[in-house]
């Protein structure tokens, strides 16, 4: 069962920076997940919401600022723990930059469910080809006409769905949309399904995974992965089972 960092280590650091993925690597995660938008002069950035409100010392849209104006702000502003000094916003170019000399693996979610960023499938797959990195990542949305033309633009390229309601049969509705994998919330699969899901060649990361005794279930049943916001404590527990 591999383990993907969730917007990085974001138990234990500012969700979804560097320090955050350099946590996830050192703690022994196989991958990190990220979410990435576009800046107003069409920029990938890795940044969950579509305001900086919640997780900067910022405040308004991220789709109106430009990638140098969110260069100046703090993704550590708002985090529990102060880092002693200013973390910023990573561009996707940055991760890659760092990811490349790594093994990791890494999962982008699109996220263009609240605005449709135009373009932003294709820059991200660009960023994707220039690093090489085709075999390493694994596009992920709840749009999943987005996954679709990222599908069609890129097929080379694993797609899943990220989906939180149960869906009839969700290995048959993955594969119908060329996906390789599905991401469910853990509430929305029991195991048997994950089980017959897999039996069927689909590979299953559910999320949030971060209570131990889900982590040792979904351990039990070989889990494809699992995206945790506690790399090292799924990283513990997988050496113990
Ligand atoms: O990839 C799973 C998870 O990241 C999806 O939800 O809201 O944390 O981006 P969210
Ligand atoms: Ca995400």
């Amino acid at each position: 069962m591999k383990i993907f960092a969730h917007r990085g280590a974001a138990g234990t650091y500012p969700e979804n920076t560097m320090v955050a993925f350099i946590e996830a690597k050192r703690s022994g995660a196989d991958g990190i997940e990220l979410d990435v938008q576009l800046s107003k002069d069409g920029i990938p950035v890795v940044i969950h919401d579509e305001t900086l409100n919640r997780t900067t010392n910022g405040s308004g849209f991220v789709k109106d600022q430009t990638m140098g104006d969110m260069k100046k702000l703090n993704a550590g502003y708002k985090f529990g723990k102060q880092l002693g000094r200013r973390i910023p916003i990573p561009s996707l170019q940055e991760v890659f930059e760092w990811i490349q000399s790594t093994d990791l693996l890494c999962n982008i979610e699109l996220k263009n469910g609240v605005y449709l960023y135009p373009g932003l499938e294709e820059k991200v797959i660009q960023l994707v080809r220039g690093y090489g990195l085709e075999e390493r990542v694994i596009l992920s949305s709840f749009n999943h006409y987005s996954l679709v033309y990222a599908w069609r633009l890129a097929p080379e390229i694993e797609t899943a769905p990220l989906y939180r309601d149960g869906i009839y049969m969700p290995w048959v509705y993955a594969s119908s949309i060329g996906s390789r994998g599905m991401h469910p919330s853990i509430h929305a699969v029991p195991d048997a399904l994950i089980i017959d899901a897999m039996a069927y060649g689909i590979q299953v990361r559910p999320y949030t995974i971060n209570g131990e005794e889900d982590i040792k279930r979904l351990l039990s049943i070989n889990c494809s992965a699992i995206i945790t916001d506690f790399p090292e404590r799924a990283v513990r527990i997988r050496e113990l089972n």
